[in-house]
């Protein structure tokens, strides 16, 4: 507990451009819980390294995810936002929660499973260990609640397996977190084959909505989006594609499903599709707006950036100087 308020943290990945399934999963929870909770959020680019990036790109990439958590609402001022790569003891916990976990535990994880078919030719031991990592940065903040979308459920389990078994044998030293999933938008999928969840890496363009893509893009994206040979606006198992944009329009107006169906009871799939066109795209009009400011604002930026790294680093160094004196590593003589 940090001033007496409890600790919310969490994070993204910095690459490429962050999506409508990234801002409904998380990203506007974290905005909403802002004011309950003392915050901390990540820009996490070691992350980021599992796969190959191209240097120029990501360090853009990494600074845009930055200002995007800003034009969202997150106040830097207020929150704590920083990279990850900045405090160094998320490195240095992930090495030492490494001889925690046992290899049958990481090799269950459905997201290295994914991610190890998909990139067949570059399985690195970083893809393993990923959910360590994660599990570093959660705990060096006493984290009270991690607010995610439902693919990260799993790494929330195994970040509490691994903080209970290092409290078990050393005594408390890490807070046990809980993840928060919210109720609708937890799981967005994609537009263009909505059995699979919406992602940044999607080689169909039709499939996912950027955070930065325009107006227009946006309502013809919507307009395309895979449904049925039904009809009727509602929510069923067996329509998965009207199903997703109910929680899409859901998520973003706070309707509930039920409300939903009432709203275009007697409707079209086409002017369905074009209210949760315009409304996905008023939502995020003023984001772009204040990104577009925020990302020519070079000096306030830094600016930001410099305070945060600095306040992270030291609640991660008190914890993880206590992490080490507990595994029976020799002090520093200062
Ligand atoms: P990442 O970068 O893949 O995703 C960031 C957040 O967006 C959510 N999300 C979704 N939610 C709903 N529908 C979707 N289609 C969708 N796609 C993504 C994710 O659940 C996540 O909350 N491992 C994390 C990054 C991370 C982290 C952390 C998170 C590293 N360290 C510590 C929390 C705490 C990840 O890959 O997120």
């Amino acid at each position: 507990m940090l001033d007496g308020k409890k600790i919310l943290y969490s994070g993204m990945q910095a690459t490429g451009t962050l999506t409508l399934g990234n801002y409904l999963g998380a990203l506007k929870n974290w905005v909403n819980m802002s004011e309950e909770y003392e915050c901390l959020y990540g820009v996490m680019d070691l992350h980021s390294l599992t796969l190959r990036q191209e240097p120029a790109e990501f360090r853009k990439n990494a600074r845009s995810l930055y200002a995007l958590y800003v034009a969202a609402g997150l106040d830097p001022e207020k929150n704590c936002i920083y990279y990850q790569s900045h405090v160094s003891a998320h490195a240095e916990l992930g090495w030492l929660l490494n001889c925690f976990p046992y290899m049958g535990e990481l090799q269950r994880m459905t997201q290295y499973k994914d991610k190890a078919a998909k990139h067949a030719e570059n399985i690195n031991a970083g893809l393993f260990t990923y959910p360590v990592l994660m599990a570093a940065d959660i705990l060096l903040y006493q984290t009270d609640v991690v607010p995610v979308g439902v693919d990260q459920k799993q790494h929330l389990e195994i970040t509490r397996d691994i903080a209970q078994r290092f409290n078990g044998i050393f005594g408390e030293v890490f807070t046990v977190p809980e993840a928060y999933i919210g109720k609708i938008g937890a799981k967005i999928m994609s537009l263009q084959e909505p059995e699979r969840k919406m992602s940044k890496s999607d080689e169909n363009a039709n499939a996912t909505i950027y955070l930065l893509d325009d107006r227009d893009t946006i309502i013809r994206k919507f307009k395309r989006a895979v449904t049925d040979s039904e009809s009727v606006i509602c929510y069923r198992e067996d329509k998965p594609g009207i199903s997703n944009l109910m929680d899409i329009y859901g998520a973003v107006t706070g309707r509930s499903k039920e409300e939903i169906e009432r709203e275009f009871e007697g409707q079209g799939y086409g002017s369905f599709k074009l209210a949760v066109g315009e409304t996905v795209a008023d939502e995020l009009e003023p984001l772009q707006k204040r990104y577009a400011e925020l990302i020519a604002d070079k000096s306030y930026i830094d600016r930001v950036i410099k305070a945060n790294d600095e306040k992270a680093a030291y609640y991660a160094g008190k914890t993880l100087r206590k992490a080490q004196k507990k595994l029976g590593l020799t002090e520093r003589i200062r």
